[in-house]
């Protein structure tokens, strides 16, 4: 192989994707809009009750509310974005909810921009929310999910994470069935 041949095949071989700078932090006033339109591109049908949009918007103004009175509410919904450089790539959260809301956690809007896929970036916010569920003292995660092909590829995870499956044909969206999981956290 010649010099320049050689030149040419290790810079195919280095993954700029990888050389850019990646973070999970908190969703903020300045992500809030790329992160509202990312999850309505994923999740294009959603109920009245759902509406992505209210609750994004709901978690800063609550953690917003929280800063000024300089403590912490236990039912606050929070999100946290996966930036790659300034572009929001992925998202997840974590909120309580009803009787079991000490113990208990729901993973929510869960997903990964389709062109950032299969690189690893749902699996480390899939972490980053188990981490962050356990540290604040839960003892099971929840999610709800759907049988819709386009969140097949989300099964494959939470079965690899070992969320398993509590409950079926709890209700439907759209056409589909949506289904309840469950991981124990301690
Ligand atoms: C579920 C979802 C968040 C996963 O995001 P992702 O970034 O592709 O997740 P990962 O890259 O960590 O893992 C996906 C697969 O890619 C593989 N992978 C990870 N890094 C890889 C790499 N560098 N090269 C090749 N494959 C890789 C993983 O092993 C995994 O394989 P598997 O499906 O056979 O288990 C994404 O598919 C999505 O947004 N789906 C639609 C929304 C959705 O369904 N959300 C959940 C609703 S309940």
């Amino acid at each position: 192989m010649g010099q320049q041949e050689e030149i040419d095949s290790a810079e195919s071989e280095i993954n700029f994707f990888e050389l850019i700078p990646k973070v999970i932090e908190p969703l903020s006033s300045g992500t809030l809009e790329e992160a509202k339109k990312l999850v309505n591109k994923v999740f294009p049908l959603q109920t009245e009750e759902e509406n992505s949009d209210k609750w994004l918007t709901f978690s800063l103004e609550q953690r917003e509310k929280n800063q000024d009175a300089g403590r912490e509410y236990s039912n606050k919904p929070g999100y946290w974005v996966f930036l790659k450089g300034k572009k929001v790539v992925g998202i997840i959260g974590l909120y309580e909810y009803g009787r079991n809301a000490k113990n208990v956690s729901w993973l929510g809007w869960f997903c990964v921009d389709p062109a950032f896929r299969k690189r690893g970036i749902g699996s480390e916010l899939l972490e980053y929310a188990i981490a962050a569920a356990k540290k604040s003292g839960k003892k099971r995660l929840r999610l709800y999910t759907t049988n819709d092909p386009n969140e097949a590829d989300a099964q494959k995870l939470y079965e690899k994470y070992g969320f398993l499956v509590t409950k079926k044909n709890a209700g439907k969206r759209g056409k589909y069935t949506v289904f309840h999981r469950e991981l124990v956290l301690v």
